[in-house]
């Protein structure tokens, strides 16, 4: 017997998940827009090799990966959008402005086991700023998605921007310990550490030259958090360094502090994420209480565009799925529980009382209506008895119904006013002026329609 489920981590969207889903992107894609980025897109699936180039082999297995029947090529459905921005990036290096600001709202394919917060297929918000160094920058992008989680209605009491730096935390690693050639690992094993048993964990300190104390001061730095408005002698006091080496995270502080997100950020140095080409400033946002996985994650990627040949070219961005941040806004009541309550509202519903004058104009009228920029639905039945089909303009929350019923004798209809009440007959030819004032759709469609 076929199989005729959906497969396994990826979802079917009905209207009111889609508007759901729309709701989220629309307030991501204006929150990029109003920030000065601007919008791409790039092919579902890439080279194979686009991916293995900076990951390597291994990340074949986390990859739905394929090979057209009698071609020799290897693709791979993506993963994430990054490396396609950067060959997109190094491909038009020549030509692109400084800095350049793109976003991309793009499915991503993991072959993962399908669990809370991860699926298969996902939508992922990316926002990348190429060609510009230093904490402006990451602050630029950073404070897109604050935005964004802003208009989401979430506040820094709700979630948590945990900001770390590969250089500071590589400096504090050595002081605390860590050979220079076991710094990679190092990170590997912060990286993972909540995903290893004690046992685990303490087997692979050993292997990085970590003596017992040297393991608890590894341990006391994974745990370090603190505000990005500490004083950098407390926080280099905290981690056992000299305030010199966290010059990155002050020049953080000071932008973070000028943008007023201060309180949507903290230090963390258990953070190191584990995407192989992060160079530098690296986040994520999580819920407050550590509820769910990571709301998003991101970094500066400096190396990235050369290795698919660029020129040198710094860069910053973050990724945010739409799945956990769906959890969290579901957690805290910030989505609306029936997602039909999102769907567009209909301008107009026409009903027909089923004489041969209205059956003839329905048509011709709801196509004149959309001519003019408005949302017009109307019955597939007709009756004498208009007001059974008026419940079907309510259903789909009608502002206004059209009737074409004993009126037509005079050339003329009923229109109901379904949200302020009130109906009136106005001639066919003054139908749509008149639809259009009571929608104050007159001056603009197309902000009414945004
Ligand atoms: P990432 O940490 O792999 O980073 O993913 C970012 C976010 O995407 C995660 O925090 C999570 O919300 C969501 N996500 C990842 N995998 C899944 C999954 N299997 N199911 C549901 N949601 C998922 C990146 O992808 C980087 N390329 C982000 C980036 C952009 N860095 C620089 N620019």
């Amino acid at each position: 017997m076929a199989d005729f489920q959906s497969p396994k981590g990826t979802r079917d969207f009905y209207p009111d998940q889609m508007a759901l889903r729309r709701h989220v992107e629309n307030i991501w894609r204006k929150a990029s827009v109003d920030c000065g980025f601007d919008e791409i897109e790039g092919p579902t699936f890439e080279h194979l090799s686009l991916f293995t180039a900076k990951s390597g082999p291994g990340i074949v297995s986390e990859l739905f990966s394929f090979r057209r029947a009698g071609g020799s090529d290897d693709y791979a459905l993506r993963p994430e959008f990054t490396p396609t921005l950067a060959r997109m990036a190094a491909a038009r290096a020549g030509t692109l402005s400084v800095p350049t600001k793109w976003f991309a709202i793009p499915l991503h394919f993991r072959a993962e086991r399908p669990q809370r917060g991860r699926l298969r297929e996902f939508v992922q918000w990316n926002v990348d700023l190429l060609g510009s160094e230093g904490a402006a920058a990451d602050c630029d992008v950073i404070a897109c998605a604050a935005l964004a989680l802003e208009r989401l209605g979430l506040k820094p009491t709700d979630v948590r921007f945990r900001l770390a730096h590969r250089g500071a935390s590589a400096a504090v690693l050595t002081a605390a310990g860590v050979a220079g050639e076991h710094i990679g690992e190092a990170f590997e094993l912060l990286d993972r550490r909540d995903k290893l048993s004690p046992e685990e964990f303490q087997t692979r300190a050993v292997k990085l030259g970590l003596d017992d104390a040297a393991q608890k001061r590894f341990a006391a730095i994974a745990g370090t958090k603190l505000p990005v408005s500490a004083s950098m002698n407390d926080v280099a006091a905290s981690l056992g360094v000299g305030a010199d080496v966290l010059a990155p995270l002050a020049e953080l502080s000071e932008k973070l502090n000028s943008l007023g997100l201060s309180d949507w950020c903290q230090w963390d140095f258990g953070i190191v994420r584990g995407l192989a080409y992060y160079t530098g400033t690296v986040f994520e946002v999580h819920e407050c209480a550590g509820k769910e996985r990571a709301i998003a994650g991101g970094g500066r990627y400096d190396g990235l565009v050369e290795l698919f040949g660029g020129p040198k070219m710094p860069a910053i961005g973050f990724g945010m799925g739409d799945v956990v941040l769906g959890l969290v806004l579901a957690d805290k009541g910030l989505l609306p529980k029936d997602g039909g309550q999102l769907l567009p509202r209909p301008d107009v519903f026409l009903i027909s009382d089923g004489s041969d004058a209205a059956e003839k104009t329905l048509p011709k009228l709801v196509m004149q209506i959309r001519r003019a920029g408005l949302h017009a639905r109307h019955s597939w039945k007709a009756t004498k008895n208009v007001g059974k089909l008026l419940s079907d303009a309510g259903k789909c929350r009608a502002r206004s119904a059209l009737i074409l019923g004993a009126e037509m004798a005079e050339g003329a209809v009923a229109i109901k006013d379904l949200d302020g009440g009130g109906q009136r007959v106005v001639p066919l030819e003054e139908v749509v002026a008149t639809l259009l004032a009571m929608t104050g759709a007159n001056t603009s469609t197309v902000s009414k329609h945004d």
